[in-house]
């Protein structure tokens, strides 16, 4: 591993890198990929959404979050025009097993920080693993604007990834939330480890 991938790595703290095959199945089906993807950045908006109606009573939450909306919703758009360009339409969302799994782990109960704190860490964990793909198919595809859109999404998910874990330090024990995200990088790397590789899935 060189030094950029060491740091990145750390950066984002995923403990099992995505199986390299799934790059190669993506370009090849890369209209799939982009229907999948613009469905990713919708749900990343309305989680957002759903956060600063659910949490309005935390002030820091519709701060940092509601630009965050703004800019999922920009690249929902900018998703759609690339789409476009290449004769791509947008279909049916998708079942979202990633997701899904990864709400399974979300405790139940519990104050309302402890609450807000588990969503928060669930979003940032999508964030970084999103980034780590996004990276991927910047280094890896051969359409060269897709490889700059790519590598300008993995910057900005970055930033939303420490969006969300320093909301979640903020607003809840900061020991008990290092705590917890120990646990869910545990779970999310056996989610990847269990979730087929498909040629029409973004995760
Ligand atoms: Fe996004
Ligand atoms: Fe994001």
């Amino acid at each position: 591993m060189n030094w950029e991938e060491s740091t990145k790595q750390k950066m984002l703290h995923l403990q099992l890198p995505t199986d390299p095959r799934w790059v190669n199945i993506a370009e090849m089906n890369i209209g799939e990929i982009l229907v999948d993807h613009a469905y990713c950045e919708q749900k990343a908006a309305s989680s957002c959404i759903s956060l600063i109606v659910n949490f309005y009573d935390f002030k820091e939450v519709t701060e940092v979050l509601t630009p965050v909306v703004a800019e999922e919703w920009g690249h929902f758009e900018r998703v759609l025009e690339h789409m476009e360009k290449r004769g791509y339409k947008l279909s049916k969302p998708r079942k979202d097993e990633y997701v899904i799994k990864l709400s399974e782990f979300v405790k139940k109960g519990g104050s309302r920080p402890q609450q807000l704190s588990e969503l928060l860490l669930m979003n940032a964990l999508i964030e970084a693993r999103s980034c780590e793909r996004f990276k991927l198919l910047s280094n890896q595809i051969k359409d060269e604007e897709l490889k700059r859109f790519y590598y300008e999404l993995m910057v900005s998910e970055a930033g939303h990834y420490v969006n969300f874990i320093e909301l979640a330090r903020e607003i809840h024990n900061k020991e008990l939330v290092n705590e917890r995200w120990k646990e869910w990088l545990a779970y999310e790397a056996e989610v990847i480890r269990n979730l087929e590789i498909r040629a029409d899935r973004m995760h």
